[in-house]
């Protein structure tokens, strides 16, 4: 394991990122955190950036015990400066921030100790990096030799004599540092030797062995799946722990794609065998939403209507377990025991939100969708994926033989087709969104773009355009498409489309879907926009 401590900088996650590339299992934690108090012996560390300088009266400082434990450590940005200030060398105010890309010299030391050369070995003389930082070393601490300079900083990167310790201004893990992975690399696994176990396969086992582990040779676990992949692989790796000992519920909220419902009742049970419930709740569900326009209101409706529905029907599901735990199942016997866990499908960078290092005076926010559920039915919460990234969830996904266009899955929102129908949500203005939105998909994938477009739905407005039929004048709503193409959905840009395939889009909805005589097409990016309308 490597230990990436978090400073605060808004990159630190991509340290980790870029460490799981390389296959080496690296856990991020917040600064403050004292080597006393984890329970693993990490091979190396990393400190991150941060938008803090050394000297701010309040700024984070790491645990100096770190350097006595032997390992090798890499500052990064704020890290290296951490380090040089903690060792005594002088930190100061850059005349100007620089931001942006340079280009870093690469001084081989020689000498008696190879590794002071090791964090560039084999990456030539000079490489671009991408710098972003208010601060600089003016002076390196005793015993460090520089290995790395720019224009601006002659300090750009630097390696203790004789113990491990590397520093570089720079920011390796942003793509901007075209061999910032490389740089990476050299560090955990040819500076700290950490080997490449980090991998799906070896996943898959700890983690299905650590579930039995958990849940004994009784327990039950219930859990909701909606049909995306994060809920799908969570549910299959369970079946694959504790086979129909596993209780998933889906809740059809009414607002959900079209025939969304029975394509994840088919997969799920028929395919991958998972024990499940669908439970059509979209008549409650649209007559809490009848009238509704607020967005935010939307959404709260829909996620405590959720609550409750998903509440309802786990506690069936509890009372027929703990019946049959007590009496036996239809044979008699007693196999099962009662419900007592419940199944998320919570991501690590959902994890690092919740522990990541926000301040002295930031509070560290607790992440739990379904809080109200635990306390009343006191269940415990499993949580399968919370080490992975979305893209290793994916590749853990094909490794389970989940059907790869369910894995390459666009994000679809909870709050589902509501937050996508401008105004009130109703059963009519459901349908012909869900059969706009079904046209669009499915022309996007038979032009084959679906992979290239990281989310895309039709919206519903809530205006009526005329438009003309035959000799007639017609009345009707208009759709609104929306594609984008996004790393991590915080930025996004508009997907440019062949002509072809819009016009070929824009034909079928008007001809087929009955009230719909003009489509529009997104032009927007995130910033200012954002990706969903509401
Ligand atoms: P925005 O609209 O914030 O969307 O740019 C970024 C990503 O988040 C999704 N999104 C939601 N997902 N509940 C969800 O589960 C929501 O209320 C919600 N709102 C936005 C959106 O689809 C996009 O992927």
């Amino acid at each position: 394991t490597i230990l990436i401590l978090d400073f605060g900088s808004q990159y630190s996650h991509l340290i980790t990122r870029r460490c799981r590339e390389h296959n080496v299992y690296a856990e991020l934690l917040p600064c403050t955190t004292q080597l006393k108090d984890i329970n693993f012996k990490p091979k190396g560390i990393i400190l991150s950036g941060s938008p803090y300088s050394v000297y701010d009266k309040d700024s984070p400082h790491a645990d100096p015990a770190i350097y006595e434990l032997g390992v090798p450590v890499l500052g990064i940005c704020y890290g290296l400066q951490e380090m040089a200030w903690q060792m005594k060398g002088t930190v100061e105010q850059c005349d100007h921030r620089e931001y942006g890309f340079a280009n870093i010299k690469i001084a081989k030391v020689g000498g008696p100790n190879p590794a002071v050369d090791a964090l560039f070995e084999g990456l030539g003389d000079e490489m671009q990096v991408w710098m972003s930082h208010g601060d600089q070393l003016s002076a390196p601490p005793p015993d460090f030799h520089v290995i790395g300079h720019t224009p601006t900083a002659p300090y750009a990167a630097l390696a203790h004599a004789s113990k491990p310790f590397y520093g570089i201004q720079f920011h390796p893990e942003v793509t901007h540092s075209p061999r910032g992975k490389e740089v990476i690399g050299r560090f955990v696994l040819g500076i700290c030797g950490c080997r490449k176990h980090w991998t799906m396969e070896e996943f898959i086992g700890k983690e299905i062995a650590r579930i039995r582990a958990i849940c004994g040779s009784t327990g039950r676990v219930i859990g909701a799946v909606s049909g995306g992949v994060d809920s799908t692989v969570a549910a299959k790796l369970m079946h694959e722990a504790i086979g129909d000992r596993f209780h998933a519920i889906m809740v059809d909220n009414g607002v959900l794609r079209l025939n969304e419902g029975k394509q994840v009742h088919e997969m799920l049970n028929n395919d991958l065998g998972v024990n499940l419930t669908v439970v059509d709740a979209s008549d409650l569900f649209l007559s809490r939403l009848d009238g509704i326009d607020d967005p935010e209101q939307k959404r709260k409706i829909i996620g405590n209507t959720f609550i409750n529905v998903f509440e309802a029907e786990a506690a069936k599901i509890e009372a027929a377990a703990a019946e049959e735990a007590q009496n036996g199942d239809a044979q008699g016997e007693k196999k099962k025991g009662r419900v007592e866990w419940l199944l998320q499908g919570t991501l690590y960078p959902d994890v690092i939100e919740s522990i990541s290092f926000k301040g002295p005076s930031a509070t560290i926010k607790t992440h739990h969708n379904v809080g109200g559920l635990l306390k009343d039915m006191k269940l415990k919460l499993i949580e399968p994926l919370r080490e992975l990234f979305k893209d290793e969830v994916r590749a853990l996904g094909r490794l389970l033989n989940i059907p790869a266009p369910l894995v390459q899955r666009h994000p679809f929102p909870g709050p589902g087709l509501a937050i996508r129908i401008l105004g009130p949500v109703t059963r009519e203005q459901v349908r012909i969104l869900q059969q706009a939105d079904a046209i669009y998909i499915e022309e996007i994938r038979r032009a084959g773009l679906y992979d290239q477009i990281a989310q895309a739905f039709a919206v519903l407005l809530p205006v009526r355009a005329v438009g003309v039929m035959g000799d007639k004048r017609t009345y009707e709503q208009v759709i609104a498409l929306r594609a984008v193409q996004s790393e991590d959905f915080m930025t996004a840009d508009w997907y440019v489309f062949p002509p072809e395939v819009l016009r070929r889009i824009s034909s079928r909805i008007t001809n087929e879907v009955a009230g719909v005589n003009r489509v529009t097409y997104d032009i927007s990016s995130k910033p200012p926009a954002t990706v969903e309308w509401l």
